[in-house]
């Protein structure tokens, strides 16, 4: 794929992961610049993180829409006519329609805080301490029709301490988001991943 390529970032609070993709762009560690940050959520910080790396951005209000299929479509109308590449879920707080997900083949990835299939949904890292687990972590994956059950690209393992809290454990996991989102955006744009089934083999590099 080109150097040029462009991503869209899909953000609906604080965009911290948003924030490493705009910098490992920015230090040219991925071959792309975000050409587009979209929120169902005017006001939220990611979209200020975009305003000030003069980012465009898009806010499409989920609660303007009878259906999750009207806003999906108008989403899928504003991808597609920015011409992204390759599609970035980063704390993007929808479930997706098939409409949305289908016009996008293997071109939508989502970062969730659990190592996946453990603890999908909402609140991995508290489901992780419910649990009781040992190990946390992160999870770089395809979106397809379920939820958090998409082809994994990239994980990366923390340990439960002790005495962690959910916001503790949350924050150690954020950290590993940080370095393995653009990680696997990088493979991407690269060309370098392959799905066979529910497995994603990366190639090496040329
Ligand atoms: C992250 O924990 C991500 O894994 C989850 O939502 C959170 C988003 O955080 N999908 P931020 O908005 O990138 O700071």
């Amino acid at each position: 794929m080109s150097e040029r390529a462009e991503i869209a970032v899909l953000v609906s609070g604080s965009g911290s992961n948003l924030q490493a993709i705009i910098d490992a762009s920015e230090r040219g560690e991925i071959p792309c610049k975000v050409g587009l940050v979209l929120s169902n959520r005017a006001g939220c910080f990611g979209l200020e993180r975009a305003a000030r790396h003069r980012i465009p951005t898009a806010v499409v209000d989920h609660k303007a829409y009878q259906t999750r299929e009207e806003f999906d479509a108008r989403l899928v109308e504003i991808l597609a006519e920015s011409g992204v590449q390759l599609i970035c879920l980063a704390g993007f707080m929808r479930v997706l329609t098939p409409l949305f997900i289908r016009a996008f083949p293997h071109r939508i990835i989502n970062i969730h805080p659990a190592l996946l299939p453990a603890f999908p949904g909402t609140h991995g890292p508290r489901q992780a301490l419910q649990y009781g687990a040992r190990f946390a972590g992160c999870t770089v994956h395809f979106i397809d029709e379920g939820i958090d059950t998409g082809p994994v690209i990239v994980q990366a393992v923390v340990p439960v301490h002790g005495d962690d809290t959910e916001e503790t454990l949350a924050a150690r996991i954020l950290v590993e988001e940080h370095r393995v989102y653009p990680m696997a955006i990088r493979l991407f744009l690269e060309g370098r991943l392959s799905i066979e089934g529910r497995r994603v083999r990366v190639a090496a590099a040329k």
